[in-house]
């Protein structure tokens, strides 16, 4: 069974990218066009959402991800509940699934969760009622779908060519949902050439399997490369010494000016951030002329409001379930 697509295959809860067909995110990302231009209207508002209750039950730190499903839900006008875990219930010991269903019995529509356990948005979705929708915003090192959504959305405008991209994701990769989600995601939409470039250490389990190239060297991986994604060192999930020192790891796959000289004159330069200023991409690179790491949290509202207009309108009565 798919947890996450309804009957007539139309988005039910949003949990991982694998698995999405290509059709699916394409409508995702053209309803997210829509929204964008939104924005420069007078009145940024929409009823979409109106008289419906979004709740942000984030487990795990989060800037851009939460503040976008928040702003993200309020342009669609919905009430929106952030529940802060440091001082919630939580603390006192409760589970996670009765912090759930505590809230579901205030008439919640849509849970927005983030947690540090792999697969625990679509745990969460296995238990919420019928016409509760449950949105993955990042769960362990396992899927960060909007995150990938958005990033593609941001590539798509700058290189509406997809089939004929090559697009190198560079950093660490073995810890990194967003990788994982975005391989499936621009695979979906048609990407042919992905290339992970990364120390073996860090580097995907089974890169074949997922129908990419793998990379130890900087070089070659970035050769050519179209679109150019840096990843975090997340340190709070290596539980072993993963690298020698910040040092060695920015010589050898810090994205500065000099590493990209391999990669397309036109390249563009993605992170989904919070950068590790200096380590994983150098400063004036992340702020640098190429750069669209901006332009992805600004997208990611468009996208995030796409998201959920279309599950809410999946559910809307009359429509088949
Ligand atoms: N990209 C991302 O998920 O950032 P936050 O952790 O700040 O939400």
């Amino acid at each position: 069974m798919n947890l996450q697509l309804d009957a007539q295959g139309r988005l039910r809860h949003l949990l991982t990218t694998e698995g999405l067909p290509g059709e699916l995110v394409t409508q995702i990302l053209d309803r997210a066009e829509a929204f964008i231009s939104d924005r420069h209207r007078a009145v940024r508002k929409l009823p979409l959402l109106r008289g419906r209750t979004v709740v942000n039950l984030f487990f795990e730190p989060s800037t851009r991800t939460r503040t976008t499903f928040e702003l993200a839900a309020k342009r669609l006008s919905a009430d929106v509940l952030n529940l802060q875990m440091e001082s919630s219930s939580k603390a006192k010991g409760e589970d996670d699934l009765d912090t759930l269903f505590t809230l579901q019995a205030m008439q919640v529509d849509m849970f927005v969760i983030r947690h540090r356990e792999n697969g625990a948005a679509a745990n969460f979705a296995r238990h919420v009622a019928p016409h509760v929708a449950v949105l993955n915003a990042g769960d362990g090192t396992n899927a960060h779908p909007t995150q990938a959504l958005l990033d593609a959305f941001t590539i798509r405008r700058h290189k509406p060519d997809l089939a004929r991209l090559k697009v190198a994701i560079v950093g660490d990769v073995l810890h990194s949902r967003v990788a994982y989600s975005n391989i499936h995601c621009l695979k979906a939409l048609g990407v042919r050439d992905i290339r992970v470039v990364a120390p073996p250490a860090l580097m995907l389990r089974d890169p074949e399997a997922l129908g990419v190239r793998a990379f130890h060297d900087l070089k070659p991986g970035l050769k050519d490369a179209d679109v150019v994604m840096a990843l975090r060192l997340q340190h709070e999930r290596m539980h072993e010494k993963k690298i020698d020192s910040l040092e060695s790891y920015h010589a050898a796959y810090g994205l500065t000016k000099q590493s990209l000289a391999p990669a397309a004159h036109d390249a563009i330069i993605l992170h989904p951030g919070p950068i590790n200023r200096d380590v994983e991409i150098a400063t004036d690179v992340a702020y640098g002329e190429r750069s669209v790491i901006l332009e992805q949290v600004t997208n990611g509202i468009a996208v995030r409001m796409a998201v959920m207009a279309m599950i809410v309108g999946n559910r809307a009565p009359g429509a088949a379930v």
